[in-house]
């Protein structure tokens, strides 16, 4: 079967929405720390083009969290693979992932670093895909909304593949 890839959201594109969304949130957090967190492996890519881009005081944190399901559909079981390093107790919190799709992956991870105790917790996504939406998500930051298409690039995979395209891409098979 081959897989096609065609351009959604250019380099270029992806590149002046992270610059803004860079902007916005040093002027939100003003005045303060913000402690990136990233959900590995999705959001590595956009976290580190984002922390660039801010000019606030910025500390990073690590974390995997697997979905089981197929390659293009979560189950909406979570299991933490990797957990942070460090407590987030007293800590502006910003979670960084690549995607909202379903929400289940980051309903349960917001619940769950919210009983963790931190001053603030806010969620920044690359891409919003709200046609999907089962469970209720408050997204802070968002870079594009895009349709029900699965798609490849800046750090999203199909089957591991592709995550290094510097563009966003849907990909189809024939
Ligand atoms: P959710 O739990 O359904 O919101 O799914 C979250 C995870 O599913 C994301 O972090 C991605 O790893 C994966 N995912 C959802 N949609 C896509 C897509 O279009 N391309 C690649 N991965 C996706
Ligand atoms: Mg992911």
């Amino acid at each position: 079967m081959a897989e096609h890839v065609r351009v959604l959201l250019s380099e270029k594109e992806v590149d002046d929405r992270i610059q803004a969304i860079g902007e916005q949130i040093s002027r939100d957090y003003a005045g303060k720390q913000v402690h990136l967190i990233c959900v590995l492996k999705g959001g590595s890519f956009f976290l580190c083009e984002l922390a660039k881009r801010i000019t606030v005081p910025v500390s990073l944190d690590f974390m995997s969290v697997s979905s089981y399901g197929s390659e293009t559909k979560s189950s909406g079981v979570v299991k933490i693979i990797k957990d942070l390093d460090d407590p987030i107790k007293g800590k502006d919190v910003l979670v960084v992932e690549d995607i909202v799709d379903s929400g289940r992956t980051l309903s349960y991870l917001m619940e769950m670093l919210k009983d963790r105790g931190p001053a603030s917790l806010k969620l920044c996504t690359l891409l919003d895909k709200p046609d999907r939406r089962v469970i209720d998500v408050n997204v802070d930051y968002t870079g594009f909304e895009i349709p029900d298409e699965f798609v490849v690039g800046y750090g999203l995979d199909y089957d591991q593949r592709y995550r290094n395209l510097p563009y966003i891409g849907v990909i189809s098979f024939d």
